[in-house]
């Protein structure tokens, strides 16, 4: 078996202190929350960093410079995603932020199911919506889509391309031709799919696809939302100042059309350029390396863990056939916390506990307390995953070799000795703070 990471990434050497077998290097598996730099994305920044200046507005070389990086960064979008002449590349905060601008954008009633991160269930809330309840067939569920769609006019049909809790892709063509034929648009929630899969918006006839930097590969604090221009040309911006207007008066504001209407303020030049070279990587890697590596490391875990006595692996439906790289699980008798603490403790890996900022399907999935999420990406390595298997059986055989307690809601080893770095002061709460898990 290779043990070499698919793309370098930075960090992917980094050691961290464990309680009983002094520094280990770091077993990120916890890429679905946030993917590490590739490293070819820090050298691109390195490389345009000594000439950014601001954008848009200034007349110096440098600002020209900057313009055309900032601007040529959405051409990269959209020729690797397969964005159509007239789809907007919107630079946005995350994927939360364009989806937020799309419901505002979006004109009519939504559909939506109840398997969705809150980032696309959340904005649709105050909207025309309905959410459906996906049943456990993948196949069934999509009837019901079909069924809600023929019954009531709905405007857009609003799905992830890809769980954030089981990793299972839905099958976006099949729910575009749906949608389509009954006069909706559909967009997608591409936040975990963009990491592992090329997308492609004429092919698969999606009309808006949302997605964050920093889940692939390019933590510069920039997403995107790319689709059709007519709805967010007509949609009122949410973010208002600079830039996203053709003329203000003290009375009255006329909005400008296109990408700046949703961009007010500085943009951020290099989290755009950062974004749009990390999908240039991914796509111009050898697809059928980069897929065969996620689907070796992926089987390997789902596998190792469906081996362990007490654990179990969660899916959504009995009948999907494609995941992308995560897996999550729960281990008989522990909580979610206490294991995803006893792993970083004694072992030095890092992955995700709690609900996933997906409330509504862990309750339909009958696992309110939570669970505990391991994902992986192109900077993994198999040892990573043969750590993390070991430990489960570990602890499953003999539990913890620490003692823990809780503290503001978190689960932490007690008298732990372990410091942080002098730049990052070990402040109350740090050590669990993860709002999104509770
Ligand atoms: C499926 C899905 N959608 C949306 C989001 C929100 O992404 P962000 O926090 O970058 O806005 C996430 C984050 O985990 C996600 O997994």
């Amino acid at each position: 078996m290779s043990s070499k990471p698919f793309l370098r990434v930075i960090g992917g050497s980094v050691r961290v202190p464990t309680l009983s077998r002094g520094e280990v290097t770091y077993a990120n598996l916890d890429y679905a929350a946030s993917a590490p730099s590739l490293v070819a994305v820090r050298d691109h920044i390195e490389e345009v960093l000594p000439f950014y200046a601001s954008v848009h507005r200034g007349a110096g070389y440098l600002s020209q410079l900057s313009t055309s990086l900032y601007e040529s960064a959405r051409n990269t979008v959209r020729e690797h995603l397969g964005g159509r002449a007239d789809d907007l590349v919107v630079f946005t905060r995350n994927s939360t932020d364009a989806l937020n601008l799309l419901a505002r954008c979006t004109p009519g009633a939504v559909l939506v199911l109840d398997i969705e991160h809150h980032a696309n269930l959340l904005p649709w809330q105050s909207h025309d919506h309905r959410v459906l309840a996906a049943t456990r067939s993948l196949s069934e569920t999509l009837e019901l889509v079909g069924a809600a769609l023929e019954a009531a006019p709905y405007a857009l049909l609003a799905v992830t391309g890809a769980s954030n809790v089981t990793g299972e892709i839905l099958p976006l063509r099949e729910l575009a031709i749906l949608a389509h034929r009954f006069g909706a648009r559909i967009a997608v929630d591409g936040a975990q799919l963009v990491p592992h899969r090329p997308v492609d918006l004429a092919a698969t006839g999606i009309d808006y696809l949302a997605f964050s930097g920093h889940k692939v590969y390019a933590p510069f604090g920039a997403g995107v939302l790319i689709g059709a221009s007519d709805w967010l040309d007509a949609g009122e911006p949410y973010l208002l100042g600079g830039g996203a207007v053709r003329n203000v008066t003290i009375e009255h504001t006329e909005f400008t059309n296109g990408e700046a209407r949703h961009e007010a303020g500085s943009p951020n030049v290099i989290g755009a350029a950062a974004l749009a070279k990390a999908l240039q990587v991914l796509h111009d890697s050898d697809r059928g390396e980069w897929l065969a590596h996620e689907a070796r490391l992926v089987t390997a875990l789902r596998v190792g863990l469906d081996a362990i006595r007490g654990v179990t692996t969660i899916r959504i439906w009995e009948d999907s056939t494609d995941s992308v790289g995560v897996v999550s699980f729960a281990v008989d008798g522990y909580d979610a916390g206490l294991v995803a603490a006893y792993l970083s403790a004694e072992h030095g890996i890092g992955v995700r506990d709690g609900r996933f900022c997906a409330h509504p399907l862990l309750a339909a999935l009958g696992i309110p307390a939570g669970a505990l999420r391991a994902s992986i990406g192109v900077g993994s390595i198999d040892e990573h995953v043969e750590r993390l298997l070991v430990a489960i059986g570990e602890l499953v055989e003999s539990g913890p070799s620490w003692q823990y307690e809780i503290q503001d809601g978190r689960w932490i080893p007690k008298n732990d000795p372990r410091r942080f770095p002098d730049w990052a002061p070990n402040l109350p709460g740090t050590a669990g703070a993860a709002p999104c898990a509770i």
